[in-house]
């Protein structure tokens, strides 16, 4: 494994001692992982995923992956939450957040299904224009409303323009191996189905078919991504506070105890926003119960420095900061030397963006540091499949023993419900009667 965790900038805020006594919470949290004794205990299957995913399946979503390549110019993902971060958050950080514009033989991918908002599934909609398209609809449940009935209109969509059978070739359902509406439906109208394990949560399962499929379909190499993955799954399961998934849960607990109840997640590549957004729904609902848990949050910079900056430097002391630092990128763009230098800028010229970033990274980390905000740095070797695996997994596995530590149960979202609940009852759905007539009597 080639990701490594620097928590030389948590020192002045945390004694080694500090640190030290998560020693046993820690080993605790890991066994009751590693025995599967814990709360939640039916969602542990994404543990052991880079080791046994299902091969076959894996073939058939490379296969899939090609025939779909071949077949359309637009790919349309429809999901929400874990159902959709991890494979965008994939694709961009991969290839780029401006993919759909970069010259390339592989589709173009919209992800909808992810908000009510009809502006933005008509555009989806106009955007596919008159070109050749598939669908990968994803529900583990198969029954979220949002996926659910933007889904009816891209079918409604498909067998227009290809007829019935047609739409079939071109529907690609992610849904729960025997159960749910999306399996009846897929069933019934012959999609090809990929499985959404029993024992896997959406914010887990980047790493089966819910992220593979759109990933492959990129461009991206699945097999480095999960080698990725492997190697962290292997280096993460060693004891001790070395290991830096340990290390990274020991940490952000002990600096909640201090009262830094929000982390921000900070990356210096743009690539990276959506990743953090992935990184927010596993934290945020693993973590975010019975009251508790680290708010997390995100900034890019150096952007967010000229909007953020200013809080996280100088505002309420709440903050700890987590920064993935990408290491050097095989582009190099210096800056050109100006005879005139009206600007002031030739003492940069000749040096690459890199590198002066770098020397914005390293700045702002201590003038955080100096600020009041502890910082731990991520380091990945490349924007590339096999990093990206090792930081899924890495998150994952710290993910799980962080809310062991905190003491909650980290594979369940039961928060979830009460909006599902609300809406449910104001549109009508029989059943939420009761429900309807009390919200109506408060709005
Ligand atoms: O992590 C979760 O469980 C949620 O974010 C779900 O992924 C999201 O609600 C979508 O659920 P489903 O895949 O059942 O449509």
């Amino acid at each position: 494994m080639q990701l490594t965790l620097d928590l030389k900038n948590t020192k002045s805020f945390l004694s080694d001692a500090e640190f030290a006594a998560y020693q046993p919470k820690l080993a605790d949290a890991a066994k009751t992982l590693r025995e599967g004794t814990g709360k939640g205990n039916a969602f542990l299957g994404w543990r052991e995923l880079p080791e046994n995913y299902d091969r076959d399946e894996f073939a058939r979503i490379k296969k899939a992956a090609k025939k779909i390549q071949g077949d359309s110019k637009v790919f349309v993902v429809i999901g929400i939450g874990g159902s959709y971060l991890g494979a965008r958050a994939a694709i961009e950080f991969l290839k780029s957040p401006q993919y759909n514009l970069l010259p390339k033989n592989t589709p173009d991918i919209f992800f909808t299904g992810n908000n009510l908002s009809p502006d933005a599934v008509r555009e989806v909609i106009t955007l596919i224009g008159e070109r050749d398209f598939s669908v990968n609809v994803i529900s583990k449940s198969g029954t979220t409303t949002e996926p659910a009935v933007v889904f009816r209109i891209f079918r409604e969509l498909l067998e227009k323009r290809y007829g019935k059978d047609g739409a079939a070739k071109r529907i690609y359902a992610t849904t729960d191996h025997a159960r749910g509406a999306l399996k009846t439906l897929a069933d019934a109208q012959g999609y090809e189905t990929f499985v959404v394990p029993d024992d896997i949560g959406g914010r887990y399962s980047v790493l089966t078919a819910v992220g593979l499929l759109p990933i492959a379909v990129a461009g991206c190499d699945i097999n480095a991504l999960m080698a990725g993955a492997h190697a962290a799954m292997t280096e993460l399961a060693k004891p001790g506070m070395d290991n830096p998934a340990w290390a990274y849960a020991a940490c952000r607990n002990a600096l909640l105890e201090k009262g830094k109840r929000i982390e921000i997640l900070a990356c210096y590549d743009p690539a990276f926003r959506f990743m953090a957004e992935w990184w927010k729904q596993l934290y945020g609902e693993s973590e975010g119960k019975d009251g508790t848990g680290i708010f997390p949050a995100s900034v890019d910079l150096t952007a967010d420095l000229h909007s953020m900056g200013q809080y996280i430097q100088d505002g309420a002391r709440v903050l700890m900061e987590t920064v993935v630092h990408i290491g050097r990128s095989s582009e190099k763009l210096a800056v050109p030397y100006d005879e005139g230098n009206l600007d002031g800028l030739n003492f940069l010229a000749g040096k690459d963006l890199y590198e002066i970033g770098e020397q914005a990274f390293l700045g702002t980390v201590l003038a955080h540091v100096d600020g009041g905000v502890p910082n731990m740095v991520i380091r990945i070797p490349a924007r590339d499949e096999a990093s990206l695996g090792e930081l899924i997994y890495f998150f994952e596995y710290a993910c799980g023993l962080s809310g062991y530590t905190l003491g909650v149960n980290p594979f369940d979202q039961p928060g979830v419900e009460a909006y599902k609940k609300n809406m449910f009852a104001l549109l009508g759905k029989p059943g939420y009667e009761d429900r309807r007539a009390a919200l109506a009597a408060r709005l």
